[in-house]
């Protein structure tokens, strides 16, 4: 955040005023309350190089990671689950071919200056 504000004062501002409560409302209303996504597992990052993609890696990855959750040990049902959000269509595809559901989609505007929008899917799977 610190090099963003150097490099795009304005990003800053963008991401805090507008961007984190636009963010909270809208993943809160998707998953149905705020509490959902604290108690779940929310995937940040998943990538597999271009060269290896559509090969099943990542199903393997997503496996892997409902695995640990699975055999974690005290987990309540409300933990037994996952959730992300994605801003690609082919990342949609991806997880709804895991297994996830599609919760509800944002579209996310810019700062005023560039003037656009991208969208972001919120999707979730219960384990339990
Ligand atoms: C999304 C990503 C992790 C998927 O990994 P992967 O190893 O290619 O996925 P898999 O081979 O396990 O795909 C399983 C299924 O998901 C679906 N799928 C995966 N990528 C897709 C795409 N780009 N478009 C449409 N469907 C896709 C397909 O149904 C696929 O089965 P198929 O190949 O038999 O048709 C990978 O494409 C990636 O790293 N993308 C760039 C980074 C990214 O977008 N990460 C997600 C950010 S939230």
């Amino acid at each position: 955040m610190e090099n963003l504000a150097e490099k795009e004062p304005s990003m800053t501002s963008w991401w805090m005023e507008y961007f984190l409560p636009a963010y909270g409302e809208f993943t809160t209303k998707a998953l149905g309350s705020a509490e959902y996504k604290l108690k779940a597992w929310h995937l940040q990052l998943i990538g597999v190089f271009p060269a290896f993609q559509r090969r099943g890696v990542g199903t393997a990855l997503i496996k892997h990671t409902e695995e640990i959750i699975k055999h974690s040990p005290d987990l309540s049902d409300e933990s037994k689950r996952m959730c992300l959000e994605t801003e690609s269509e082919g990342g949609l595809a991806f997880y709804k071919s895991c297994g996830f559901v599609d919760k509800g989609l944002m579209q996310v505007k810019s700062d005023e200056k560039m003037n656009k929008t991208a969208p972001m899917w919120c999707v979730a799977k219960e384990l339990s």
